[in-house]
């Protein structure tokens, strides 16, 4: 089979089309047939960094194959599964944090991280509501509920663009940010309110936010702490711990900080299925790759302007 290999950290010239052996199945396992993989921050973060990619997919070893989110079609099932059959449509984020190897042909995933795709939804869209769409749902779930205003930063991008449609059918008023050519997607999504990050600052123009999502980190994860109201809190995707100063402004402010990490799992692909069949979730591929490009994508991701999602089709 075909897979990218990474034989050391590096730029997008590192990831080496080559010709490997189809993975062996372990006894949990189901081989699916890759139709599309869809292309994270993480995979773009983790590419040039040794330490990084080690810390990430838990080994040392190379080459190694990068990649969580696939959607595709099962070509065997290890000898314990029995939820799914050769044939069946699935899709799911494998092996996060981990060795998800989903940049190839055909990826081992272990059964109990997959769903089902509803009928009616292509590949493409299966594979771009997987690890984006699981951190929306694992950090609005039990953290933001009806009647709640919550703030997502960067309303337009992977995450985001999931996170305003859940928001909003948890029952939340949604205030959200990104430059203003993405402000009609936004509002589309179901966002209330929108602010150009470009023209306005938002912590001079909000205040009373019960939860933030930020997804940018920085000046932007400081700056929400004012206009969170005490006994709220923020998440913050990209910063995993919080200096000294910063987690002492919050408490000055009443405010808690977390970091949360998606975890791989099939009940909350699961979740994620129905709502994709129900309709209340829609993913959003703006730009999709062939195979042949995938470093094309890791470049489109890069660039930090996506909007919903990158997908490399196979
Ligand atoms: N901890 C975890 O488990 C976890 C999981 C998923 C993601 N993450 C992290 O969360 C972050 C977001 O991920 P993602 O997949 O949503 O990224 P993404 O899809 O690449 O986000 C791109 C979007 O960010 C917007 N943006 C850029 N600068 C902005 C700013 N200053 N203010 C507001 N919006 C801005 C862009 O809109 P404009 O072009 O309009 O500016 C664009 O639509 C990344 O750092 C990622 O690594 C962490």
């Amino acid at each position: 089979m075909k897979a990218y290999l990474l034989n050391k950290a590096g730029g997008v010239e590192n990831l080496v089309l080559s010709e490997i052996e189809k993975p062996i199945l372990k006894a949990d396992e189901v081989l699916v047939e890759t139709k599309a993989i869809s292309i994270n921050p993480v995979d773009v973060k983790v590419r040039p960094y040794e330490e990084a990619l080690s810390m990430i997919l838990g080994t040392e070893e190379r080459p190694v194959i990068l990649g969580w989110d696939i959607s595709g079609i099962v070509a065997e099932v290890g000898a314990d599964v029995t939820d799914f059959n050769v044939g069946d449509k699935v899709f799911g984020m494998v092996n996060f944090v981990g060795q998800g190897k989903a940049y190839a042909d055909y990826v081992a995933a272990p059964a109990d991280q997959l769903a089902v795709i509803p009928e009616g939804i292509s590949f493409e869209d299966a594979a771009a509501t997987t690890l984006a769409a699981l951190t929306a749902l694992q950090v609005l779930t039990g953290r933001v509920k009806a009647g709640d205003r919550v703030l997502i930063h960067a309303g337009s991008g992977g995450v985001g663009h999931f996170a305003i449609q859940m928001a909003k059918s948890m029952g939340a008023t949604v205030v959200t940010t990104s430059s203003s050519k993405n402000r009609d997607f936004c509002l589309a999504l179901g966002a209330d309110e929108h602010i150009d990050y470009r023209e306005q600052k938002f912590e001079e123009v909000l205040s009373d936010i019960d939860f933030v999502l930020d997804g940018m980190g920085g000046d932007i994860l400081e700056n929400s702490i004012q206009v969170v109201k005490s006994g709220g809190k923020i998440v913050s995707l990209p910063t995993h711990s919080f200096e000294a100063a910063l987690q002492a402004k919050a408490d000055a402010a009443g405010v808690a900080l977390e970091f949360v990490m998606v975890q791989s799992s099939g009940g909350d692909m699961n979740t994620l299925a129905g709502m994709l069949k129900e309709g209340t979730l829609k993913p959003h591929v703006s730009v999709t790759f062939p195979f042949e490009k995938l470093q094309d994508a890791h470049l489109q991701i890069e660039s930090g302007r996506t909007v919903g999602k990158a997908v490399v089709t196979l």
